[in-house]
């Protein structure tokens, strides 16, 4: 079970998202539950959705709590079940939010959910899950938020993605899916740019340590095998992926729209720690020389 956060803050300025309304799905743990809080913090009224109303039920009330002893008081936190694979539960979301908090100006799309798996053992189901949550979900949302909403008002949305820059090895599904929002973000960017729409990517190395996030991978040493393959030798914090969701529905990034931010301390950058590939010969190279029988020979190796 997550541990309790015993405190808030925000480098940005109080208020800053006074009067603004933000609906971010996934918002009752880990990543999701960081953005939500520190949007309160900052004045924002939230509305926060997933599939268990019974998690959500508690994380609002440790996340109101929370707030009002920071002394701001009155969060106006809400939270609402939906299970965003569902087209009508993503229509009631929006429509639900714009009912109770008169409009909606931000989206964080941070729900989603996969399981650790080679390519070989994934059922049709499982992927087909995976891809439902992840990509289709993250449609859903954005589409109805657009034309419930932010087709007439403006608005910022900001979908969060993975460290699946390199491929994603035991994770294909949901690297598909993911690099397939990074994609979504930028056509629908374009598309509603014309509407005072922002649409931007966040994209959480895997080395963001939640509770939420180690019990999905279901391997509580992961975290150890990652580390050395940070540049910056340490685990991220949720908190450091929250202010960057915070800095792109600010004003700060009124000019940035179609990007991925990538927050992981450079690790994409880095060798891949998630796969090991042993040594092989299995991998034929072609080449123009050819023997007196006319096959091919491969060049000899120069090492
Ligand atoms: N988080 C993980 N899966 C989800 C889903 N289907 N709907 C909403 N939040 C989720």
């Amino acid at each position: 079970m997550a541990a309790c956060r015993s405190k808030v803050s925000s480098v940005f300025r109080p208020n800053l998202f006074k009067d603004k309304v933000a609906i971010v799905t996934g918002g009752g743990t880990g990543i999701g539950k960081a953005i939500a809080l520190e949007l309160l913090y900052l004045g924002c009224k939230v509305m926060i959705a997933s599939r268990k109303m019974d998690r959500l039920q508690k994380a609002a009330k440790e996340m109101k709590t929370l707030i009002d002893s920071q002394g701001r008081g009155s969060a106006s936190l809400k939270h609402v079940e939906c299970n965003i694979r569902k087209e009508e539960q993503v229509q009631h979301l929006i429509s639900h939010t714009i009912s109770e908090f008169g409009q909606l100006d931000f989206l964080v799309n941070n729900g989603g959910g996969q399981f650790p798996s080679p390519a070989e053992g994934i059922s049709l189901k499982g992927w087909n899950a995976v891809i439902e949550t992840n990509l289709t979900g993250t449609f859903l949302c954005c589409r109805e938020a657009y034309t419930q909403w932010m087709k007439d008002h403006g608005g910022v949305i900001v979908n969060i993605i993975a460290d699946m820059w390199r491929g994603f090895p035991l994770m294909s599904h949901t690297g598909a899916a993911r690099s397939a929002v990074d994609n979504l973000t930028k056509s629908l960017a374009i598309e509603w740019a014309e509407d005072g729409v922002r649409v931007n990517a966040v994209a959480p190395g895997s080395s963001i340590y939640s509770e939420t996030a180690a019990d999905n991978y279901g391997d509580t040493d992961i975290f150890k095998r990652v580390l050395p393959n940070i540049p910056a030798k340490r685990l991220g914090l949720t908190e450091e992926v929250s202010g960057a969701v915070c800095f792109l529905l600010s004003p700060a990034a009124s000019y940035i729209s179609g990007e991925t931010v990538k927050v992981d301390a450079g690790g994409s950058l880095y060798p891949s720690w998630t796969w090991n590939i042993d040594d092989h010969k299995k991998s034929v190279p072609y080449s123009w020389e050819t023997d007196d029988n006319g096959s091919h020979t491969p060049p000899k190796s120069k090492l």
